[in-house]
C-alpha cells in the first residue's frame, strides 16, 4: 500500500516501480513565496518524494467563519507536483483558530482539577464537542472537495498525533459522552455498579445522570471507573478519527487514509492495536529519549509499530534529523545516529522515512527543533547527511512492500494491562509496564536473538515461544487462548502481578496468579513488592528487585529454576515452570533486570530449542531484523555500539555496507548493512 503511494503521485521521475518513502512535514506557511521554490529544488536533491502539508494550517485556510483561502495551498500542491513530490495531505483539524475558540469557547478541554486549557499553544479541543466536530468535518469536506483529483494528492493525513495533548478531557461535554459510552457498554445502571464495585465506599449509582469522569476526588477514584474512562477516552479519538475518515472516504474513496500514532515512550493514551483497523496503513512518530536503553527503545517502539500494524509495512511519519526541542536537555544527533536510527525503523518495516520537519522554523515554539534543512541553510553537514540517507534509501528500493519474518519469539504487549498494572493503591507504585517489557526484550538483544512485539489481537501460535511480562488484566478468554498455547507446545513466559484481575479489575479469587494459577502450577498468597533500593539474591546468581512472590509449588510437575536466597522469601521458588502438554509456561516473580533476564534467558528458551541467528563474534554488538518479500530475504544488521565489529559471512548481495574478499562485513560504530538473501 505504501510503497505504491508514489506510483499514483508519478513518482519523483514518473517511475512507478515501488520504492521506499521520503519526506518530511512541510509548513510553506511559514516562509515566504521565495523559499518555496528552493524547497521544491531542494527537496529533489535530498531524494525527498513525499510531504505532509497542511497540518497546523486551519487558521491560514479558513480566516473566519465564512471565508476561505486555498490559493497559497493550490500553489504549494501545484508546485511540489510539478518537482514530483507526492503530498500527504492534513486535514487540518489538529489546531482550531482563535476566532474559532473566541466564538465558541466550549470547545476547550478541561482538566481533572477543572482547569480550561486554553489556547494559545496546539490541540485545545474536546474529542466530545459537538460544536468542534461540527467545524472540524467542515473544513475536512472543504479540503477534500478542493483537492480531489489533485494530482499531487497521494494520502490523507488525519489531524496529527490525535490524543498528544488532549486525550483526558474532563469536561461536562466528556460526562456526557463517557456516559452514553458507559450506556453502550452495559446497557442497566446495575450491570455498571457490578463492574464497577461500587457496594464499596457507597459509591451506588440509581442514574446514569449521577456517573462523571474520575475528576478530582478526595481519595482514590474508583479503579474500575479510571480504567473504563481510559477505554472511553481512547474510544472518544477514535471515533473522531472515524468521522474524519467518513468525510474523505466519501469525497476521496481512492484516496487512502492514515493518521500519526505515537508509539514510543510513555506515551500510553491511545490503544492503537485497537485503531489499527479504522485506517489504510499505519503510521508512527517517534523521538528518541537520551538514555542507557534509548536505540533498544527505538527498536522496541518500531517493532511494536509494526506488530500493530500486523507485519504489514508501516510508515515513519516524523522522527528528528538530530535534537528536539521539548526534553528537559535536547541533545545533538552524534555521527551515525542519523542513519542508523532510520535504517532501524526501516528494518522494522518501515516503507517511509520521514521527519518533522523540512525545513527549521525561523520562530515559534520548535524553533530550536531540528530540521531537513537546518537553520545553518543547505551548505550544511547535516542536509548533506540528510541528501546522503535519500540515497541510501533509494538503493533500498528493492524491499519496499516486504513484511517482517515471523520470529520464533514473541513478546505479547497488552494496552489493557498496561492501563490496569500503573493504576493507583496498587501493591507497588514503582512498576513500569512498558520498561518491563523493554528489559526482556533488551535481554534478547543482548543474546542476539530476534523478538516481535505482538498484540492479543496476533496470532500467538506464530511464536514458539511467547513472553508475557505484566499480563496483568487477564479475562476468562485470554486465560483459555494462553492455556490452549502452552497445551499445543507453546513456551509460555509471564512474570510478577500478570493473570490477577479480569475485565473489570475484579481479582480472580483463590490465590495469584488467579486466572493463570493452574496453567503455572503455583500458588501464590501474599505478594511482597520491596521498598527502593532493597534488593534479593538468587541462588543462580541473579539478584531481583521491585517484587517478590511468596510461591508455593502446587503441581508436581512444576520445576524451580531458581530459588531465592536471601530476603522474606528466602529458600522459597523464584522462577518455575510446568510442562503443559506439548508445551510449558514459566513464571518469573522478581524483576531481574537486563542483566539478570540475559543471564536466565537461555534456560528458559532452552525447551523451545531457540537460539540466536548470528555468530558468535556479532551476537550482543548487533541487532539482526528481518523483512521478507518478493524481492528477497533482507537481513539488517545494526551494530548497536560505538565500535567497529566484524561479522563473518553470512550470505547474500550487500545492498547496503562493505564486505572484504573474505565475505567478512564490517560494520563501523552505530553502522547498519542490508544484505538481500535468496528466499528459503
Ligand atoms: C510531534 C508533532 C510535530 C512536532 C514534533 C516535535 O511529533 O506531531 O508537530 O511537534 O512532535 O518533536
Ligand atoms: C483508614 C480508613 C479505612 C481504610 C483504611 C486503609 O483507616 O478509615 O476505611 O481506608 O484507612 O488503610
Amino acid at each position: 500500500m505504501i510503497s505504491t503511494l508514489l506510483s499514483r503521485a508519478g513518482g519523483a521521475d514518473g517511475d512507478p516501480a515501488p520504492r521506499l518513502v521520503y519526506g518530511a512535514d512541510y509548513n510553506p506557511e511559514q516562509w515566504p513565496r521565495a523559499v518555496w521554490e528552493e524547497d521544491v529544488r531542494l527537496m529533489r536533491e535530498a531524494g525527498v518524494n513525499l510531504v505532509s502539508v497542511g497540518i497546523f494550517s486551519w487558521a491560514r485556510l479558513q480566516p473566519a467563519e465564512d471565508t476561505w483561502d486555498f490559493a497559497w495551498l493550490d500553489e504549494v500542491m501545484d508546485l511540489l507536483h510539478e518537482g514530483g513530490v507526492g503530498v500527504d495531505l492534513a486535514t487540518a483539524t489538529a489546531s482550531p483558530p482563535p476566532w474559532l475558540t473566541t466564538a465558541h469557547p466550549e470547545i476547550l478541554p478541561v482538566t481533572a482539577t477543572g482547569e480550561t486549557l486554553w489556547p494559545g499553544a496546539r490541540q485545545h479541543w474536546r474529542p466530545t464537542s459537538p460544536v468542534f466536530r461540527r467545524y472540524a468535518l467542515r473544513l475536512v469536506r472543504a479540503l477534500a472537495t478542493r483537492y480531489a483529483g489533485h494530482p499531487a494528492l497521494v494520502a490523507w493525513h488525519v489531524n496529527n498525533e490525535l490524543g498528544c495533548h488532549n486525550v483526558y478531557d474532563y469536561s461536562d461535554d466528556a460526562a456526557r459522552a463517557f456516559r452514553d459510552w458507559l450506556r453502550a457498554r452495559y446497557s442497566t445502571v446495575d450491570a455498571l455498579n457490578s463492574a464497577w464495585g461500587t457496594a464499596f465506599w457507597s459509591q451506588r449509582y440509581t442514574d446514569w445522570e449521577q456517573i462523571l469522569p474520575p475528576r478530582l476526588a478526595a481519595s482514590h477514584p474508583n479503579p474500575t471507573q479510571q480504567l473504563d474512562f481510559k477505554r472511553f477516552s481512547s474510544d472518544a479519538l477514535k471515533d473522531h478519527l472515524r468521522a474524519e475518515r467518513e468525510v474523505l472516504r466519501e469525497l476521496t474513496p481512492d484516496i487512502p487514509v492514515t493518521t500519526n500514532f505515537m508509539v514510543m515512550g510513555g506515551t500510553r493514551g491511545m490503544n492503537y492495536p485497537d485503531w489499527a483497523d479504522e485506517i489504510d496503513f499505519v503510521s508512527n512518530d517517534h523521538y528518541v529519549h537520551p538514555g542507557p536503553q534509548d536505540r533498544d527503545e527505538l527498536s522496541f517502539s518500531a517493532n511494536l509499530t509494526s506488530g500493530i500494524s500486523g507485519g504489514r509495512p508501516w510508515f515513519l511519519m516524523e522522527h528528528s534529523t538530530s535534537a528536539v526541542n521539548w526534553q528537559p536537555v535536547n541533545v545533538a544527533k552524534r555521527p551515525g545516529d542519523l542513519v542508523r536510527d532510520s535504517l532501524l525503523h526501516v528494518a522494522h518495516g518501515a516503507d517511509a522515512v520521514c521527519f518533522f520537519q523540512w525545513r527549521q522554523s525561523a520562530a515559534g515554539a520548535e524553533k530550536y527543533h531540528s530540521a531537513m534543512v537546518p537553520h545553518a541553510g543547505a551548505d550544511s553537514e547535516l542536509f548533506r547527511a540528510v541528501a546522503g540517507l535519500g540515497a541510501t534509501l533509494e538503493s533500498l528500493a528493492p524491499l519496499a512492500g516486504s513484511e517482517r519474518e515471523p520470529a520464533r519469539v514473541g513478546i505479547l504487549y497488552d494496552w489493557e494491562s498496561w492501563w490496569a498494572s500503573e493504576q493507583d493503591s496498587h501493591p507497588t507504585s514503582l512498576l513500569d509496564y512498558r520498561q518491563e517489557a523493554l528489559d526482556w526484550y533488551s535481554a534478547l538483544l543482548a543474546l542476539g536473538i530476534r523478538a516481535d512485539l505482538v498484540t492479543t489481537r496476533a496470532d500467538l501460535h506464530r511464536h514458539q515461544v511467547l513472553i508475557a511480562p505484566v499480563l496483568h488484566v487477564v479475562p476468562a478468554d485470554l486465560a483459555k487462548t494462553l492455556t490452549r498455547y502452552a497445551e499445543q507446545g507453546g513456551h509460555l513466559i509471564t512474570t510478577y502481578f500478570s493473570g490477577v484481575v479480569d475485565e473489570h479489575d475484579h481479582v480472580w479469587l483463590g490465590g495469584y496468579p488467579g486466572a493463570l494459577r493452574d496453567l503455572l502450577g503455583i500458588h501464590i498468597e501474599e505478594f511482597g513488592p520491596l521498598l527502593p533500593g532493597d534488593s534479593v539474591e538468587l541462588d543462580d546468581a541473579t539478584t531481583g528487585t521491585l517484587w517478590t512472590d511468596r510461591i508455593t509449588v502446587t503441581d508436581s510437575g512444576t520445576e524451580v529454576l531458581a530459588r531465592y536466597r536471601t530476603g522474606e522469601q528466602s529458600g522459597r521458588p523464584a522462577v518455575t515452570r510446568r510442562p503443559a502438554g506439548g508445551g510449558s509456561a514459566a513464571y518469573v516473580s522478581t524483576r531481574l533486570g537486563v542483566e539478570g533476564l540475559t543471564s536466565l534467558l537461555p534456560r528458559l528458551l532452552e525447551p523451545a530449542g531457540v537460539e540466536s541467528e548470528l555468530p558468535a563474534e556479532a551476537r550482543g554488538s548487533v541487532e539482526p531484523v528481518v523483512r521478507r518479500g518478493a524481492g528477497g530475504r533482507f537481513l539488517f544488521l545494526v551494530n548497536r555500539t560505538d565500535d567497529t565489529v566484524q561479522v563473518p559471512g553470512l550470505g547474500g548481495d550487500v545492498l547496503v555496507g562493505a564486505t572484504g574478499a573474505d565475505g567478512t562485513l564490517t560494520l563501523g560504530p552505530r553502522a547498519v548493512a542490508v544484505l538481500r538473501q535468496p528466499v528459503a
